[in-house]
């Protein structure tokens, strides 16, 4: 499992295995768009302010993805033990 903090909420949330960060944000009340929810089209997308996503979407660009300053929530996780997310 790994933490994100959500700067704009004030909010800190785990995400534990086999469960997705897009989910974790539903449940928990903070509303984040989503469509395809397979990592394809973008809508879920998140700005991250600190830590390394651990990307698993096909949607961002090798350059998008290496810049590391945003997450398809729907199915990308963590490889730093913390996101801290512009959410
Ligand atoms: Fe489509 Fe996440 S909902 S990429």
């Amino acid at each position: 499992s790994f933490e994100i903090a959500l700067a704009r909420s004030a909010m800190t949330l785990q995400v534990p295995a086999g469960r997705s960060i897009l989910e974790v944000l539903q449940e928990n009340g903070v509303d984040v768009p989503s469509s395809c929810e397979q990592g394809a089209c973008g809508t879920c997308v998140c700005g991250v302010l600190e830590g390394e996503p651990e990307h698993q979407d096909v949607y961002l660009s090798a350059a998008e993805r290496a810049a590391n300053d945003q997450i398809m929530t729907c199915v990308s996780r963590a490889r730093s033990a913390r996101l801290v997310l512009d959410i």
